[in-house]
């Protein structure tokens, strides 16, 4: 039976190319060490503002085998967004798997939200994960190949004090992934999004909450390896992480 699962040979004679926004830490971070570590020789387009983390993350996926090159680009920003893509595609070809993971969280309550807070969770979280995917479709589309991933939150699928912006914008992130996956279903794409749960990255440095009660990032990027791995008969379109001691 033909049941071909993706490999390090998936791309031809080259290695697969994943993309990886916000991989300069935490879960993105992490996402790029799983990948680098379990497909030896992988290629990976590491994108963040931070040149000089990334640089860091770089060095550590390519001494576990992986080439890795960063991109430094804001993801909020279309012209910015557009030049990645460009240099992405000369230095590496296009992608067979995109992750957009880049993303982040202020707590406030709606009441506390101003229009510039909610602009700004709004761009990081939903435009930039437009504005990436809108980059490579053209040629995803034409190509008829590969997997693009959506992180999301369960904030993307329920509701949580102090965090209506943020709510709001992962809510879009998940329907921005059903309406991709409806879409190229037959083009052959296969487009999964991640609802994690909370997750031991910089952002909860500090919080006081005890570390038992938080995923490791390597099991949220453990999650993505495994979902690429499946037969490509198969799409995971949703997955939900928590951890097990249930929500904090
Ligand atoms: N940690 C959790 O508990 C949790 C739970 C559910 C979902 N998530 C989601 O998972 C994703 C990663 O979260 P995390 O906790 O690992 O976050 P994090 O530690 O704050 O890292 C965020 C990453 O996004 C990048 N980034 C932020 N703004 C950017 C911009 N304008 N342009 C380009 N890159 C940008 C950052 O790099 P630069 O600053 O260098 O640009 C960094 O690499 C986010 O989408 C988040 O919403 C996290």
């Amino acid at each position: 039976m033909n049941n071909p699962r993706p490999s390090a040979k998936s791309a031809g004679e080259n290695k697969p190319l994943v993309l990886i926004t916000g991989a300069s830490q935490g879960i993105g971070e992490a996402i790029a060490q799983v990948f680098a570590r379990e497909l030896p020789g992988v290629r990976l387009a590491l994108v963040a503002r931070s040149e000089a983390k990334l640089a860091g993350v770089a060095q550590a996926c390519g001494g576990a085998g992986a080439e890795a090159d960063v991109f430094g680009c804001d993801v909020t920003d279309a012209g910015s967004v557009a030049r990645m893509a460009e240099v992405v595609t000369q230095r590496f070809g296009l992608p067979d798997v995109l992750i957009n993971n880049a993303g982040g969280f202020v707590p406030k309550k709606f009441a506390q939200t101003t229009v510039e807070d909610f602009d700004a969770m709004v761009a990081v979280n939903l435009r930039s994960a437009f504005l990436v995917t809108h980059a490579f479709l053209p040629a995803l589309l034409k190509r008829g190949s590969g997997d693009v991933f959506f992180m999301s939150s369960i904030a993307g699928l329920a509701a949580y004090p102090a965090s209506a912006a943020y709510t709001a914008a992962k809510f879009g992130v998940t329907g921005l992934a059903k309406a991709l996956r409806a879409e190229t279903r037959d083009a052959g794409l296969r487009v999964c999004c991640v609802h994690p749960g909370a997750t031991w990255s910089p952002s909860w440095s500090g919080s006081g909450v005890a570390p038992e009660r938080i995923m490791p990032t390597e099991d949220v990027a453990q999650a993505f390896y495994d979902v690429y791995r499946m037969s490509r008969r198969t799409v995971v379109e949703e997955i939900v992480l928590r951890p097990r001691l249930g929500d904090i």
